[in-house]
């Protein structure tokens, strides 16, 4: 509610991927220790958020979109100021590379100011006036209501601003959970939330799920979930609203997805693709190839070169020139890995490349696991981390079978340089997944783009456009034409 809330003595301790030599052995660095956020504190923040909306007639909801943008425009001036900060936390914290962080700080300040232009556009469409049977219609982008927006450690910053910006520019009000991981990254943020926007308009929570949202979903008075995440925490959110047939859900969820290498693809287009797809940020995105098939003609000489790509991939701290392969921020996702390699191997798999699964604290080098079947955890769990699956196949109904019977469908990457064979592919799997790359690797971006999802992927769309439409309502202002207001 526009106040720092004072200390009630509850701690979290946050602690950095980056591992330092103790007494007991290597050990995640302490970086600090943040307030943690109570029920009771919650639910205030609630109360806020509620009070700031006032169904519709508060400050924020009816300031005019001008208005409205300048507190934009402040706020993303604040956050520049705040750059470098930012980034060294974005390494600090998920052990994201330099130019990994540097990027997601600048996308997010180009997503706020696209989406500054998209509201622009969007107010010159709701002038338009629409005439029809003698009637005349204004339409105009009404708000929504209370917004709790959420989102994981892998891109704290992007995922959960794609929904809070395009939510808030609209004129709804925010409760704004933390990520678990990367939330000191948002510290040097809050202040700018706190200047740029009236009381009430951003209210901001740290803390366990179960303790502070459940109550928030349970009193029914939020309007809007924006969450980014499983699909088995959002379905248990949406469970705990007591009208959930009130409350519009916009979410980016799980996803599994699939490269097909045929025997037509260039195969160093195909290495070099599936590297970035699988590996950036250690695997750790929902766009991420997490399956790759490679048909049987040229399995040997694709794993060949992907070993050998995957191998010379240089491992180190964040901030190393040239690091590709950075510590992990789950402390559980080194042990998660090893169990579902062990799963491969002992059902006839092996890992291929030299180091391949090598684990010391919260790092593990990049495994490719070859031949992957339908048998192998690996082949069904979102790994979300540095383990790349190979599995073989003949026809290329194999992997059009297992999306079919995939319980997602986000993103598919097809190579090869056979026309008839990619346009085959396509007019299959583009009514299986909400996107088809084209000998490229599976991505978000450009963050323009509408970003959804198939089955348990997704539910409404993201993008700068599509998240303006998202987040409001078209409400109408009719009027009969008479004679003497038909001018
Ligand atoms: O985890 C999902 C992120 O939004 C990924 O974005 O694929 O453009 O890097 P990206």
């Amino acid at each position: 509610n526009g106040a720092l809330v004072p200390w009630n003595g509850a701690v979290a301790n946050i602690y950095s991927p980056v591992c330092i030599p103790t007494e007991k052995g290597l050990e995640r660095k302490l970086l600090g220790s943040i307030p943690d956020t109570t029920a009771k504190e919650a639910m205030e923040a609630l109360d806020a958020a509620v009070a700031a909306y006032d169904n519709g007639l508060g400050e924020w909801p009816t300031m005019s979109v001008e208005g409205r943008l300048h507190c934009m425009q402040r706020f993303v001036y604040l956050m520049i100021q705040q750059r470098e900060l930012v980034i060294r936390l974005l390494m600090w914290e998920i052990g994201k590379t330099l130019p990994d962080a540097t990027k997601e700080f600048d996308r997010t300040v180009d997503y706020i100011n696209d989406t500054i232009d998209a509201l622009k556009d969007l107010d010159r469409e709701s002038s338009r006036f629409q005439q029809a049977e003698g009637t005349i219609a204004q339409i105009r982008r009404a708000p929504l209501g209370v917004v709790l927006s959420m989102g994981p450690f892998n891109y704290p910053l992007n995922e959960i601003f794609t929904t809070l910006i395009p939510a808030l520019i609209m004129g709804n009000t925010i409760l704004f959970k933390l990520p678990k991981h990367g939330v000191l990254a948002h510290y040097p943020l809050l202040n700018a939330f706190k200047e740029a926007f009236p009381k009430g308009t951003v209210n901001t929570l740290y803390g366990k799920g179960s303790e502070i949202v459940s109550p928030i979903m349970e009193s029914g008075k939020v309007n809007v979930l924006a969450f980014i995440g499983s699909s088995k925490v959002a379905n248990g959110l949406k469970k705990l609203h007591p009208k959930v047939n009130r409350l519009r859900a916009i979410l980016s969820l799980d996803a599994k997805n699939a490269a097909i290498v045929t025997k037509h693809a260039n195969l160093d287009v195909a290495v070099n693709e599936c590297i970035l797809g699988a590996l950036s940020f250690n695997g750790q995105r929902c766009t991420a190839l997490k399956l790759i098939f490679v048909q049987h003609e040229v399995a040997a000489e694709f794993t060949a070169k992907l070993n050998a790509a995957v191998s010379a991939l240089k491992p180190g701290l964040p901030w190393e020139k040239d690091v590709k392969v950075t510590p992990l921020p789950e402390p559980t996702k080194p042990a998660y890995l090893r169990e579902c390699i062990d799963d491969a191997i002992a059902k006839g798999a092996q890992v291929i490349n030299e180091n391949g699964g090598y684990s010391e604290a919260s790092f593990v080098f990049p495994a490719v696991v070859y031949p992957v079947n339908e048998q192998m955890r690996l082949y069904h769990e979102e790994q979300f981390g540095p383990v790349i699956p190979v599995v073989p196949f003949d026809g290329i109904e194999e992997p059009i079978n297992y999306q079919v019977n995939a319980s997602h469908g986000m993103q598919v990457s097809i190579f090869s340089e056979d026309p008839m064979e990619v346009a085959k592919l396509i007019d299959a799997f583009v009514n299986l997944v909400s996107r088809v790359n084209i000998n490229c690797q599976a991505q978000r971006g450009p963050d323009v783009f509408p970003f959804t999802g198939r089955k348990d992927s997704a539910e409404g769309t993201l993008s700068v456009f599509d998240a303006l439409r998202s987040f409001s309502i078209r409400s109408l202002v009719a009027t009969k034409v008479t004679e003497s207001n038909k001018h």
